[in-house]
């Protein structure tokens, strides 16, 4: 999955990962955990997703990255903010931009996540991966899921994942199961099974799936 290739999905408006509402699973799990406002949420490969509205409207301020630059700007243009536009001090190949929603400071960072470091990102107090682990094909799962934990610095993590038969359709999304989950963060997590409940795929709706949610914490 190159950045064409995400490029071209933006441009074409083929974005049917984009919801209009915030994840429930999101809004049911996300106190598990148990995080002061004001911490600071890293949201990898978010679009232009509505839940950062929603943590914002917890009280989080939120750090996103994102490789298509449009599709930071309908983030700012749909919740009616001007955002304030710069290149990063330290690596300008990282283009900021950065707002105010709902009392809280949001940056959305135009870059590759695997371009980023610890020092660029500063500190995160928790990361939520939804549609971001399982956009990626698995030859670059393991380096996500370490990059990931790195710029992070081993954050706790809330991570909601698809399973489905992956013979029967072809990614992304892409299905992870248990063990791969247990691959990608098991050597430096402990990860719990939040939930498991049916979901379906808008180009496939026959297929049976399910959508997990997983804890990763220290
Ligand atoms: C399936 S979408 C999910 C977006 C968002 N998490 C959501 O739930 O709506 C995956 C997003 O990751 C972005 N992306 C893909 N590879 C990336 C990379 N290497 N660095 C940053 N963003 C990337 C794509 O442009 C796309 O917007």
């Amino acid at each position: 999955m190159n950045p064409e290739f995400w490029q071209n999905r933006w441009q074409e408006k083929r974005i049917g990962f984009n919801q209009s509402e915030a994840s429930p699973l999101l809004i049911k799990h996300w106190s598990e955990l148990n995080l002061p406002a004001g911490s600071r949420i890293f949201v990898p490969l978010c679009g232009k997703s509505i839940d950062m509205v929603w943590l914002a409207s917890q009280g989080y301020d939120v750090i996103g990255v994102e490789l298509v630059e449009s599709a930071v700007q309908a983030f700012f243009n749909e919740q009616n903010i001007k955002p304030t536009v710069f290149q990063h001090a330290e690596n300008p190949a990282i283009t900021c931009y950065q707002g105010q929603l709902l009392g809280q400071k949001v940056e959305l960072w135009v870059a590759d996540i695997f371009a980023l470091t610890a020092e660029n990102i500063g500190i995160v107090d928790a990361v939520y991966d939804k549609a971001a682990l399982i956009a990626l094909p698995a030859d670059m799962r393991s380096n996500y899921s370490e990059q990931l934990r790195k710029i992070s610095g081993n954050a706790p993590q809330l991570l909601i994942t698809l399973n489905y038969d992956q013979s029967k359709k072809d990614g992304p999304p892409f299905s992870i199961n248990h063990e791969q989950v247990q691959q990608y963060y098991g050597s430096h997590y402990q990860i719990a099974e939040l939930a498991s409940e049916p979901a379906s795929i808008g180009s496939m709706p026959e297929l049976t799936v399910s959508e997990q949610v997983w804890l990763l914490s220290e």
